[in-house]
This record gives structure tokens, sequence and C-alpha cells, in this order.
């Protein structure tokens, strides 16, 4: 279990995954970079759809990755975002993210925002308070 969070790192690997974001519709290009519980960091962008509703986020694409190669619990996740990958404000995650993220991620996870002058801090449990679980945890 990895003790240190490098948050400019993960924010680094955040920003330049935006660079990889599928974003013909929106041209709003977002990334992610979530760190698993042994150091190892899974990266996502956003996929969108012709249909719109097939999208996938960035959060989104970063967890089935991690998880579908055997990881289920994260430590930290950075994400970036803005349009045509230009980093302004923030870019918190969906709601549909928030709850995928309860299912892999203690309640108080940090999760890493990117600002074109840093960056904001939230725990999950701040971004989503209320979360449905069928689980014990
Ligand atoms: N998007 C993400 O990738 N993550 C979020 O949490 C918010 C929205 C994407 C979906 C879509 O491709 C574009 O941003 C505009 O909504």
């Amino acid at each position: 279990m990895i003790e240190q969070v490098n948050i400019d790192h993960l924010l680094a690997l955040a920003k330049d995954m935006t660079k990889r974001s599928y974003a013909p519709y929106s041209h709003f290009h977002v990334g992610a970079a979530l760190l698993c519980d042994d150091g190892a960091i899974y990266t996502g962008c956003n996929v969108e759809n012709a249909s719109y509703g097939a999208t996938n986020c960035a959060e989104r694409t970063a967890v089935f990755k991690a998880v579908s190669e055997g990881y289920t619990h994260f430590m930290a996740l950075a994400i970036a975002g803005g349009p045509e990958g230009e980093i302004g404000d923030a870019c918190p995650p969906c709601g549909i993210c928030r709850q995928v993220l309860s299912e892999f991620c203690d309640r108080d996870m940090p999760v890493y925002l990117a600002k074109a002058d840093g960056y904001d801090e939230y725990t999950l449990v701040q971004l989503l308070p209320l979360t449905f679980d069928l689980l014990e945890k």
C-alpha cells in the first residue's frame, strides 16, 4: 500500500490525457489519472459517440481500465478538462462518475481538479455525500 500521493505527477498525467480525448461533438477534452493502492496509475480520457448517450467520461474510462486489469481499490484521482483541452476552471466529475468512484474508493479519497493556476482538492464524500450502496464496506 503506498503512503504518498504525488499530486503534481497525477495532475500532469490527467492534463496530458486531454490530448487523447475523443470529443468531436462537445470539443470539451477531459483527462483523468487514477492512483491504485500499489502505486500503479491508470489514465483515461472522454470518448464521445454520435449517439451522445454512449459517451464515456474520462474518469470512468480510467476506472474501467483499472478494474479490468484487476484493481478494485484506489487512492487518489486527478481530473483535468476544458474546451479544446484548455485548462481554466476546475472540471468536477459528473454524477455518474461520482457514483462509479464510490463503488471502489474510500469516502475520504482525495480528488484533485486541475485549474489554470493550480488545483482544487475535494474528498469523494464532499462530492457525493449520499452514496447509493448495496455492499457492506
Ligand atoms: N466529461 C467527462 O469526461 N467527465 C466529466 O466528469 C464531465 C464530462 C465529458 C463528457 C463529454 O464528452 C464532455 O465532457 C462534455 O460533457
